[in-house]
């Protein structure tokens, strides 16, 4: 019985990987959240190998209480870690670090902090919490969350200044995937940097400001991924991801790939 656990799994496409891997009854789907009791459409999943468990990846003893529960169902291992759980862009941290003013310096560093605090520290917390469990699993696989827009040849190419707090915190958490690989190679840990697409996880409809943003983001991809048709849906990214997931072995360790399983961000 395949043992996957998701972290931040309420929403989006952390919420999709549930649904999708619970779909297939041999696997044992543990969820992970925040706040299990407003994580609605989590927990009407209802199936009997889908399991909800709390966890901030903030707060390292909440990740050990969260392992030890997923210890008991599965007698001690864990085959595949998701790291999901992510502090998004959203209001000024969409920002160029430019875009902060004289004045909003320390708001800069503030939110550089949170960014690395969240998508990094956390990820390292969440990869440190499960790693006993990992041992003891037979696939072996730790997946990390990253994105297009963490990669420096992207970003010249597409000439992308803004989400810069948030691309870099991602950029520095592929290299966190990169530390895990070479550590744990030999005792076949596999671990992969994946993004996911352009996704809309969206829960509201877009503010007017944001949809502005939100269109001039789209022609500045399109003007170098002209086959791009706009943001894919999480049913689709995350079915392309799986594919991916599936395939990856112990010899591609380490690799930061799209939804497509190489440099194809789009
Ligand atoms: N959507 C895209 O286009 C896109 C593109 C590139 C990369 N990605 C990456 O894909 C992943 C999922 O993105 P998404 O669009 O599905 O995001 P989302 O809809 O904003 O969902 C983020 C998830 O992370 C959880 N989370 C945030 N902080 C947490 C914490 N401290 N502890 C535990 N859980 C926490 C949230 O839980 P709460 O409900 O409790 O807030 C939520 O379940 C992220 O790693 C993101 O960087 C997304």
């Amino acid at each position: 019985m395949p043992s996957y656990a998701i972290v931040g799994a309420s929403r989006g496409i952390g919420l999709e990987f549930v649904k999708q891997l619970s779909a297939d009854p041999k696997n044992v789907v543990f969820g992970l959240v925040r706040n299990p009791a407003g994580s609605t459409k989590l927990t009407e999943i209802k199936a009997p190998n889908v399991h909800v468990v709390k966890a901030d990846i903030t707060d390292r003893k909440s990740l050990d209480a969260a392992a030890a529960e997923v210890a008991k169902v599965t007698g001690g291992s864990l085959d595949v870690l998701v790291n999901n759980a992510a502090l998004l862009p959203e209001g000024r941290t969409q920002r160029s670090l430019g875009g902060y003013g004289p004045d909003e310096q320390e708001t800069l560093a503030e939110d550089l902090r949170e960014a690395f605090n969240v998508n990094v520290v956390g990820v390292v917390h969440s990869i440190n919490a499960f790693l006993p469990l990992l041992k003891k699993g037979s696939l072996k696989k730790v997946i990390t969350l990253s994105t297009g827009t963490a990669d420096v040849d992207f970003t010249l190419k597409v000439n992308f200044p803004i989400t810069a707090p948030y691309s870099i915190s991602k950029a520095a958490l592929n290299m966190v995937v990169a530390k895990y690989a070479v550590e744990y190679k030999n005792e076949g840990i596999a671990f992969l940097a994946i993004s996911p697409g352009l996704v809309n996880t969206s829960e509201k409809p877009p503010s007017p400001e944001e949809l502005e943003v939100f269109k001039a983001l789209i022609a500045t991809f399109q003007k170098d991924y002209p086959h791009w048709n706009g943001p894919i849906t999480p049913e689709e990214s995350v079915k392309l991801m799986l594919k991916v997931i599936n395939g990856f072995t112990i010899e591609q360790t380490g690799a930061f790939v799209s939804h497509y399983g190489n440099k194809q961000w789009l």
